[in-house]
């Protein structure tokens, strides 16, 4: 498993943090008592949590250390709980799960959310976003590198790639047999990228982890070398020669 590095991650916070206010405008609750922040990551989308619901008792709970640690600085008001979300229940009275930007990295992500839901009381709400960018340019020229180099028979590499997302129709049909409303939508964003180098940096903090850490450092520079390259080929300036990174992402808002 890849590390995560907040810093990397943090880099581009304001449009990292975009898609969970979307999400949490959604969220038809107004006072829930209890409130966890599932993969909460450096506490950005906690933050959000705290600001909307400020009565409420707030934890964010994450595997990764190293987000746990710039977290629990960022609101220290808040509990933190480090723990794998696939082994993890629920205290009986939460009543939001907060889950954005971590599902798509969980194996077997429906299976966990089916029984996260379950936990839930009645009224209680599963709120979920994952980047739906799998067939994107930018994470098609990720395999595409990694088809090519000299790493390409590698294990590791070859399982490095994220899996499609199922289809809306196919979360429906899991969650609404055990929920009262299933709303799911998409949004895709065109965030404005100052130079191709910056799209790199934004994927070395999330869909290049895993094929960063499989390889040694000379590898590394020089799948990243080759992922710049053809993201510069592929994404042209605009006038002002700032690029546009198109980025779809799925909303799951789902209520017991
Ligand atoms: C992309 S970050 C999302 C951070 C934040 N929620 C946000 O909205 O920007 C994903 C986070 O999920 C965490 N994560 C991934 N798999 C996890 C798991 N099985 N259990 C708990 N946390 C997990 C990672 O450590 C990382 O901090």
């Amino acid at each position: 498993m890849a590390y995560w590095n907040a810093r990397q991650y943090l880099k581009f916070e304001d449009e990292r943090t975009r898609p969970p206010r979307d999400l949490l405008a959604q969220v038809p609750l107004r006072h829930p008592r209890r409130v966890l922040d599932l993969g909460c990551g450096p506490g950005n989308s906690t933050e959000l949590l705290v600001e909307r619901f400020p009565d409420a008792e707030i934890a964010g709970l994450d595997s990764s250390p190293d987000m746990l640690r710039e977290a629990r600085q960022r609101l220290p008001q808040c509990s933190f709980i480090e723990a794998n979300m696939t082994a993890w229940t629920p205290e009986p009275d939460t009543e939001l799960l907060f889950g954005n930007a971590v599902f798509q990295w969980v194996p077997d992500h429906e299976r966990v959310m089916r029984g996260l839901l379950a936990a839930l009381p009645a009224g209680g709400v599963l709120a979920v976003q994952m980047p739906d960018n799998t067939r994107e340019l930018v994470t098609a020229l990720q395999r595409d590198v990694a088809a090519r180099g000299p790493w390409a028979g590698d294990p590791r590499i070859k399982a490095a790639a994220r899996a499609d997302l199922p289809s809306p129709e196919a979360y429906y049909d899991l969650l609404k047999p055990v929920c009262t409303a299933v709303d799911i939508w998409h949004c895709v964003y065109n965030h404005v990228m100052d130079s191709p180098q910056a799209i790199v940096e934004w994927f070395k903090g999330s869909s290049l982890r895993p094929y960063l850490a499989a390889l040694d450092a000379a590898s590394r520079e020089a799948f990243l070398a080759a992922y710049s390259e053809k993201i510069a080929e592929a994404y042209k300036p605009r006038f002002d020669g700032k690029l546009l990174l198109r980025f779809p992402r799925l909303f799951i808002v789902a209520v017991r």
